[in-house]
């Protein structure tokens, strides 16, 4: 079996999928935190590995960048290769005056101003939920391992927010309500889960952010993502 982008066999994937952005990230992942580890997806290089965690397997398969790349892997994840679950595990930015660098958040609502629901079902862009029962694992394994989280809303953009003309012009897009954080790809992978009837989340480390300007040394940035990480895998697990 393969499908336009993934090579691996349908038996290759779990059900559980973790999916950084960053296929380096996923071969980090693997080669960190994963046993019996098999690579099963390297076309387009969009690395992806299945191994165990604490004995139960758990694939970590990348993503890519934009709404549309993770579009398309968790489209065929889900319908294809029969995956039940998707955390993503990214970075993203901060225009919040509470949000400090390498916080760990989770995305509750994602909100998009984009075309993509319209081209793929007609569908509507705005507000959309991550799935309370995943949210609700990954809350409670943070509780448990100490690891502080904050839970939000997230906008995710088709730009780089970084590149825009003006950040206060960048804003004005967007509702009124608090948002922790922004990102590219958190509102493609929620909307394609609710389409399928899947389940889907976000962990994000915060690695931009308007209000905190430290630069960080790579231990900081290794301890964040790494909490990010644990937390992912024991929900995955659960
Ligand atoms: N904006 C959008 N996506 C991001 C950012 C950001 O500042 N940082 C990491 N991913």
């Amino acid at each position: 079996m393969a499908t336009a982008h993934i090579e691996s066999q349908l038996e290759d994937i779990a059900p559980v999928v973790l999916m950084p952005g960053d296929p380096l990230r996923a071969k980090y992942i693997a080669e960190n935190f994963l046993e019996d580890v098999k690579q099963v997806n390297s076309v387009r290089n969009m690395f992806a590995y299945t191994g165990n965690y604490k004995g139960k397997r758990v694939t970590v398969f990348a993503s890519g960048m934009g709404i549309p790349s993770v579009g398309i892997y968790s489209y065929e994840l889900y319908n294809f290769y029969h995956v039940e679950s998707i955390i993503r595990i990214g970075t993203c930015g901060s225009f919040h005056k509470d949000v400090k660098l390498l916080d760990v958040i989770l995305s509750q609502n994602a909100y998009c101003k984009t075309y993509f629901p319209k081209l793929l079902d007609g569908g509507e862009d705005g507000f959309i939920s991550s799935s309370e029962e995943l949210n609700q694992k990954l809350i409670e394994v943070a509780r448990r391992n100490h690891i502080p989280l904050k839970t939000g809303n997230t906008i995710t953009s088709d730009v780089f927010d970084l590149y825009c003309d003006s950040k206060e012009e960048f804003r004005k897009n967007y509702p009124e309500q608090d948002f922790l954080s922004v990102e590219m790809e958190a509102f493609g992978l929620f909307y394609i889960a609710k389409k399928l009837g899947k389940k889907a989340a976000c962990l994000m480390t915060v690695v931009d952010s308007l209000y905190d300007q430290r630069s960080l040394t790579s231990e900081e940035r290794e301890t964040s993502l790494k909490e990010m990480i644990t937390i992912a895998l024991d929900a995955a697990i659960e």
